[in-house]
């Protein structure tokens, strides 16, 4: 069951907050309040952990920086399990109905955010597993679109084709298409090139999509928005966003929630401990005397990797209504810290791309909410999503006292680690 969440006030007051696409000034100039060398800053990399975008191997030299660097995100495989369990249910409890055209094939088409992204590629294999269409095991999956996106005929080599019993009658399971969404540029997860994507898919064949699954839910909603909708095709997505939660009620199937209420927390206490020289789990593991702590449930930290994982939760018809504002903030975690015993201090942050969707509608709010109880003056700068460059030229080394980095591409740690050195 999940906790009361509860709204905060914001204290404009105590912290002005600088919302900036592109640097603006975050209070006074100069140097950041403590006289720490650069090197020694303590450093969280957050949503993009550090790792090879083509074997996904954790670079385990960045979250090693100095003492104080960490890692902040969200348990992929449990939630990319719960994902293709839940879309593996749905079909389950289906009957025959389900199969629009009745040819006998369930079809579905999954809409890839960033094949080099650990985190998008474990959802892929999350759901090809579950539904029985992968090919391979475990972390060896193929998680790859399908090459020239299309399957009609089930002689994909990056899938196979499954069967599922429905109503007495054995059918086919087939990923008929898929396609990482991706613009001109090369920027990723976008949610316009999902929509085309349906647009384009359905026009070709449309009535053999009887399922659409999604890396994240902005993608899943231009899907829906732009034909699923319409057509009462049920569409699965990731992220828990407001508006997709608030969309379950027109048909949106479900979504999983990362916990970004916890993540968004733990993203700038781990900071807020570091600046403050005190254990680590303050606050997170162990309460601290504002009564701030969270649980098992919501969390667990993994030395190895200093990587602090939030755990994931299935969002679906008999439960979306606790989840219909994912900016609140987490009631366990919504204590004032007092300025007395940790004064103010600028963090520099980074958003890989500006116009994400779950990193703009729902983990920022967050990240704005906890930096006003956490007394830290956080200074948002968001990419362009393809390349390092907007947010490297923003990164004044000299400005913060601390530096929590969405990367663009999960390889580019040490472009930020050799500005910092
Ligand atoms: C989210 C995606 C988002 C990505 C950005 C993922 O955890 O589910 O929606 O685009 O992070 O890195």
């Amino acid at each position: 069951m999940r906790k009361n969440k509860t709204k905060i006030k914001r204290n404009t007051s105590l912290i002005a907050m600088a919302v900036i696409l592109g640097l603006t000034g975050c209070g006074t100039a100069g140097g950041g309040t403590t006289d720490t060398a650069n090197k020694d800053k303590p450093l969280v990399w957050w949503n993009r952990q550090p790792s090879d975008s083509a074997t996904g191997e954790l670079d385990i030299a960045a979250v090693n920086f100095n003492k104080d660097t960490y890692y902040v995100g969200f348990d992929m495989r449990q939630g990319a399990s719960l994902q293709g369990q839940m879309v593996e249910d749905y079909l389950l409890a289906s009957d025959l109905s389900l199969d629009r055209n009745g040819d006998g094939t369930i079809g579905y088409v999954l809409a890839i955010g960033d094949s080099g992204h650990n985190i998008s590629a474990a959802r892929t294999r999350g759901v090809r597993s579950a539904l029985g269409t992968g090919i391979g095991e475990g972390d060896d999956l193929n998680a790859a679109p399908i090459k020239g996106d299309l399957n009609l005929d089930g002689n994909a080599t990056e899938v196979k084709d499954a069967q599922v019993t429905l109503d007495g009658k054995t059918l086919i399971v087939r990923e008929l298409a898929s396609r990482e969404m991706i613009t001109d540029k090369g920027a990723t997860w976008d949610a316009n090139a999902a929509g085309n994507a349906i647009k384009e898919w359905s026009s070709a064949f449309g009535d053999q999509i009887d399922l659409i699954v999604s890396n994240n839910d902005g993608m899943g909603m231009a899907m829906f928005n732009a034909w699923a909708h319409a057509n009462k095709v049920p569409v699965f997505g990731y992220d828990a966003n407001g508006d997709c939660v608030a969309a379950t009620r027109d048909g949106f199937c479900g979504s999983i929630s990362q916990h970004p209420d916890v993540q968004a927390y733990l993203t700038l206490r781990v900071i807020r401990n570091c600046l403050d020289g005190v254990d680590v789990q303050t606050g997170i593991g162990i309460p601290d005397e504002a009564g701030n702590v969270l649980s098992d449930s919501d969390f667990y930290y993994k030395e190895e990797e200093r990587a602090f994982y939030a755990l994931n939760v299935a969002v679906t018809a008999g439960n979306y209504k606790d989840f219909l504002d994912p900016k609140a903030v987490y009631a366990p975690v919504s204590h004032q810290l007092s300025t007395k015993d940790h004064p103010e201090r600028r963090v520099f942050l980074s958003i890989y791309n500006k116009d994400d969707d779950f990193l703009s509608q729902t983990y920022q709010p967050l990240l704005q909410q906890y930096a006003s109880l956490l007394n830290l003056d956080v200074s948002f700068v968001g990419g362009n999503g393809h390349d390092e460059s907007t947010i490297l030229k923003s990164l004044d080394v000299n400005k913060f006292d601390a530096y929590a980095i969405n990367m663009v591409k999960t390889d580019n740690a040490g472009e930020y680690t050799s500005l910092l050195k």
